[in-house]
């Protein structure tokens, strides 16, 4: 955990931002799998992680904006508890431990609430993904389902993402660490990337890695000799030589602070010169945008800066012509990458989405865009020092997609579809880095990963024989 007084300062600077009322911050609670005994591994809600840093299911905390008061509730262990899961520290310890001295047990947080609302004072709360906790805050709250996400406090909302979208330097140290264990995850996966592999053993092997480190991976990952399907979890294909491989993936810091970076490798070691080709135009709009990320410039200009990339190596392949801002304008570009640059990254590898993607990437300056690509695009705001983002584009060939829009002749003076015709096997290419916006530009987290075409081929097939 942090210092106390790194959660103590966090509340506070939560508590000035909002006028009066109660602050409600629920951890979560254990979420079965096929039993109450036998659960998911448990994952902390990342807020709750951020003001109060306590890793343990089924605690609440309440912060009295008017009176100063703050609250930790929840249950003292049973022996039972004790038998079957080992002993914690008491409440009252784990409340001490983060800077608080008043502790309830869960029946007075009903209690509190019910007095509150009744007295007409304003219950503050986030929005959440999850819906066990819609419901806890349902029955907390008197409200039905529908008017839990309607009620959401939205100065709670803003104050709560503006404060975890600057990182402290306590932050930064975890978030280098996660990138620095996303090295080993990257180059066991290349040093695997042989033929006759199959993607679920190089999948087992990166929960491996994490696991070897006491840690785990931050989202499932993505490893897929079928790059174009951008979010790949099937992990069946068996590779051969001369594929691509895919991998995106990251891994959680003790603190779960998340990496998320992605490689793609040729199987056998070496490129084939149209792969090559095509790495080389998404490495170029990679470099593009690291060479643009400062404070004060937006995210959406920053993606669109690498998007003008990729349409001049796509015209240099042949594959797009025509006008460059024309085609950037109507969006002829998404037909290769579909997605947006990247994300914020922190406590979540998606930062802070489950507050509302719009809160977190947008701001009354900058809008989502409703144009297909654009509105993938999950981070469009200016960029301040202190942001931690992903850079990651990707030339990808869906032949679905390409398909659709031959047959609806969309975009047709930019995108040549007769050549496109022989990269409908070729399946996609993402980059991804974790960077973190310095004062005056940027830098990479973590070890840097293979990147440049030569030090990829070297690292391919290079580690153990694959366990069976
Ligand atoms: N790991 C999914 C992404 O890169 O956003
Ligand atoms: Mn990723
Ligand atoms: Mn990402």
């Amino acid at each position: 955990m942090f210092t106390t007084e790194t959660y103590q300062r966090r509340r506070q600077n939560l508590v000035q931002q909002l006028e009066t009322g109660l602050i409600l911050l629920p951890g979560n609670t254990d979420s079965p799998f096929n039993s109450v005994g036998n659960c998911y591994r448990f994952r902390q809600d990342s807020s709750f992680l951020y003001f109060c840093g306590l890793d343990q299911s089924g605690l609440v905390v309440v912060l009295d904006i008017d009176s100063g008061r703050e609250i930790l509730f929840g249950e003292e262990q049973s022996l039972d508890d004790v038998i079957w899961s080992g002993s914690q520290p008491s409440l009252r310890d784990r409340a001490k431990r983060i800077g608080i001295i008043e502790t309830a047990p869960i029946s007075g947080l009903d209690r509190l609430l019910s007095a509150s609302i009744s007295a007409g004072r304003a219950v503050h709360y986030l929005p959440t993904c999850r819906a066990e906790n819609k419901v806890t805050l349902g029955h907390l709250l008197g409200k039905s389902l529908s008017v839990v996400d309607n009620d959401i406090s939205l100065v709670m909302t803003m104050a709560v993402v503006a404060l975890r979208s600057i990182k402290g330097d306590e932050e930064i140290v975890e978030l280098d660490a996660a990138a620095d264990l996303g090295y080993k995850l990257h180059t066991t996966a290349m040093g695997m990337a042989r033929e006759g592999v199959f993607e679920w053993q190089i999948a087992g092997e990166l929960e491996g890695v994490a696991a070897r480190a006491g840690r785990v991976l931050s989202f499932p990952p993505i490893v897929a000799t079928h790059g174009e399907i951008l979010h790949n979890h099937q992990h069946d294909q068996q590779l051969k030589k001369g594929d691509l491989l895919l991998v995106d993936s990251g891994v959680e810091s003790c603190l779960h602070y998340a990496s998320d970076h992605t490689r793609t490798i040729p199987v056998g070691g070496k490129f084939s010169s149209r792969q090559r080709d095509v790495y080389r135009v998404v490495l170029s709009a990679m470099e593009r945008a690291k060479g643009l990320i400062r404070p004060g410039i937006s995210y959406l200009d920053v993606h669109l800066a690498a998007c003008r990339i990729l349409v001049e190596g796509l015209q240099s392949l042949g594959l797009m012509q025509g006008d460059i801002d024309q085609a950037i304008t109507a969006g002829a570009h998404a037909l290769f990458m579909p997605h947006g640059l990247g994300h914020h990254l922190g406590l979540d590898v998606h930062d802070m989405e489950d507050l509302g993607e719009d809160y977190v990437g947008y701001d009354s300056k900058i809008k989502r865009s409703p144009q297909f690509g654009l509105s993938s695009l999950r981070l469009g705001r200016e960029l301040q020092e202190g942001f931690v983002l992903t850079v990651e584009p990707g030339i990808y060939f869906i032949p679905k997609l390409i398909e659709q829009w031959k047959n609806e002749s969309r975009n047709a003076e930019f995108i040549n579809y007769a050549r496109l015709n022989e990269y409908l096997d070729f399946g996609g290419i993402r980059l991804e880095d974790d960077i973190l916006v310095t004062q005056d530009g940027n830098r990479l987290l973590g070890r840097p990963i293979p990147l440049q075409v030569d030090e990829v081929e070297r690292r391919t097939g290079e580690g153990q024989p694959v366990w069976s």
